[in-house]
C-alpha cells in the first residue's frame, strides 16, 4: 500500500481518487483537515475497503510511525502543506510548522521506518516530495524556463518554506540514503480547488455577480496544467523515477493573469449566460500582492525524456472542464463557502469519531 498526505486537500484528493481507480493497491491518507481540507472531497471512496483515512498532523511524529509500522507502505506521497501565498503574506507561521518541521517529522518518522525495515523493503520504499516551481523564483519575459538545476530563489514566505523543504528532502537522501524522489510543479487547476486561488476564485465571483480582483496590471505569468496531469506526473516518477533525483513538471501552457480571467468569463458567456452584459465587465484591478513574481514556466524535458510523460489536456479543454464542474457541483461551493464543509463527518458518520484511527 502507499501513504498519502494532504490527501483531502485539492491535488491530493484528485490523486487519491485517480490512483483507487486505476490501481487495486490501498491508499492509507494522513491529513490535518485544516481549512484547505475537506474530508468531502474523498466522499466518492468511502466504503472502499482499501481506502483508509486518519486525521493526523504530519507534525505528531510518533503517530505517524506507528501508523508506518502498522500498514508498512511502500511508498510516501507529501502532499501535505500550506499552500497559499496569499496567506503565507499575511500569517507566515503556519507556512514554517508545517512545510518545514511537519515535513522534517515526517521525514525523521519515515527514515526510522525505513532503517529498520527488511532488505526487499528498503529497496522499494520511495519518499515522493510534492514541491512547486516557486522555489525557482521569479523569470523576465525573455528568460529561459526553470529547469532541474536552476538555482533556488524563493520570494515569499510560502516558497522560501517549499525550498526549505526541498532541501532537507535532498539531504535525507543524501546523508541517509532514503530514496527520495521531489517534482516541483507549475500552477494546477481542476475540481476540488479551494476557492481562495485564481480560477476557482474568479469563477465562483463571476457567478455571484461580485467584482474580478486581478492583481497589479495583469501582466504576471504562470504556467498551467490540469491537476489530473500532475497526478499522472507524480505516478510515473513514483514508477520509474531515479532516487535522489529532482522533476519538473509543467503544461508549456503560460498565460498572463488577465488572459485566463477573460477565458473564463468567455466560458461563462458561454454556458451560463447573464441576462444583460458579460462577465469581464466585473474585472478589475486591484492592488499588487507585495513582492509578486513576474512569470514562472517551467521546462518539462527531463520527465518527458526520462518518464516518457506529457500533458493530456490542454488549458482550453481543462478549463473548460474545471469550469463546467464548478457550475455542476453548485453544493460543494456552498458547502465550503458557508462552512459546512467543517462538519462533514459528523454529519455523515455521528458526532465524536473526527480524529479517530480507521474514521473513513
Ligand atoms: P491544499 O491547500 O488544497 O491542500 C493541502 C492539504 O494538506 C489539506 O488537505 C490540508 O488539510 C493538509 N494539511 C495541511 N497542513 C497539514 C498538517 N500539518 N498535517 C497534515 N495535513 C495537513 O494544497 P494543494 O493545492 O492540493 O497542494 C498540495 C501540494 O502540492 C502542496 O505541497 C503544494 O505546495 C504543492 N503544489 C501545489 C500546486 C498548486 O497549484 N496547487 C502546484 C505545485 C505544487
Ligand atoms: O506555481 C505553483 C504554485 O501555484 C503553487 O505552489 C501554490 O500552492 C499555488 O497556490 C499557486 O500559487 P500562485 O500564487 O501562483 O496561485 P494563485 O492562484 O494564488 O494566483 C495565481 C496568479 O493570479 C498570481 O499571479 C496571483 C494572481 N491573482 C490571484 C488571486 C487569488 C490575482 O490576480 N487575483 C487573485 O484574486
Amino acid at each position: 500500500m502507499i501513504f498519502v498526505t494532504g490527501g483531502a486537500g485539492f491535488i491530493g484528493a484528485n490523486f487519491v481518487l485517480r490512483w483507487l481507480a486505476q490501481h487495486a493497491e490501498p491508499v492509507v491518507v494522513i491529513d490535518k483537515l485544516t481549512y484547505a481540507g475537506n474530508r468531502e472531497n474523498l466522499a466518492a471512496v468511502d466504503g472502499d475497503p482499501r481506502f483508509h483515512f486518519h486525521c493526523l498532523d504530519i507534525n505528531d511524529r510518533q503517530a505517524v510511525a506507528a501508523l508506518l509500522a502498522r500498514h508498512r507502505p511502500r511508498a510516501l506521497v507529501h502532499f501535505a502543506a500550506e499552500s497559499h501565498v496569499d496567506r503565507s503574506i499575511h500569517g507566515p507561521g503556519e507556512f514554517v510548522r508545517t512545510n518545514i518541521n511537519g515535513t522534517f517529522e515526517l521525514l525523521e518518522a519515515a527514515r526510522a521506518y525505513w532503517s529498520n525495515a527488511s532488505a526487499t523493503e528498503r529497496a522499494a520504499f520511495r519518499f515522493l516530495h510534492v514541491s512547486t516551481d516557486e522555489v525557482y523564483g521569479t523569470l523576465d519575459a525573455t528568460d529561459p524556463a526553470f529547469t532541474e538545476s536552476t538555482p533556488y530563489a524563493p520570494n515569499s514566505p510560502y516558497a522560501a518554506s517549499k525550498a526549505a523543504s526541498d532541501h532537507l528532502v535532498r539531504a535525507y537522501h543524501h546523508t541517509y540514503g532514503l530514496p527520495t524522489l521531489t517534482g516541483n510543479c507549475s500552477n494546477n487547476y481542476g475540481p476540488f480547488q479551494f476557492p481562495e486561488k485564481l480560477i476557482p476564485l474568479m469563477t465562483l465571483n463571476a457567478l455571484d455577480g461580485k467584482s474580478l480582483p486581478v492583481y497589479g496590471d495583469g501582466r504576471n505569468v504562470r504556467d498551467w496544467l490540469y491537476v489530473t496531469d500532475h497526478c499522472d506526473a507524480l505516478q510515473c516518477i513514483l514508477a520509474a523515477g531515479r532516487p535522489g533525483e529532482t522533476y519538473n513538471i509543467g503544461g508549456r501552457s503560460e498565460k498572463r493573469n488577465i488572459e485566463v480571467v477573460q477565458s473564463i468569463c468567455s466560458l461563462l458567456d458561454e454556458l451560463r449566460p447573464k441576462p444583460s452584459g458579460r462577465y469581464a465587465e466585473q474585472i478589475e484591478f486591484v492592488a499588487d500582492r507585495p513582492g509578486h513574481d513576474r512569470r514562472y514556466a517551467i521546462d518539462a524535458g527531463k520527465i518527458e525524456r526520462e518518464l516518457g510523460w506529457t500533458p493530456r489536456e490542454t488549458f482550453e479543454t481543462g478549463l473548460r472542464r474545471t469550469v463546467l464542474w464548478y457550475l455542476e457541483n453548485a453544493d460543494w461551493v456552498a458547502r465550503v463557502r458557508d462552512g459546512r464543509y467543517h462538519s462533514w463527518i459528523e454529519t455523515h458518520y455521528g458526532n465524536g469519531r473526527r480524529g479517530q484511527e480507521g474514521v473513513q
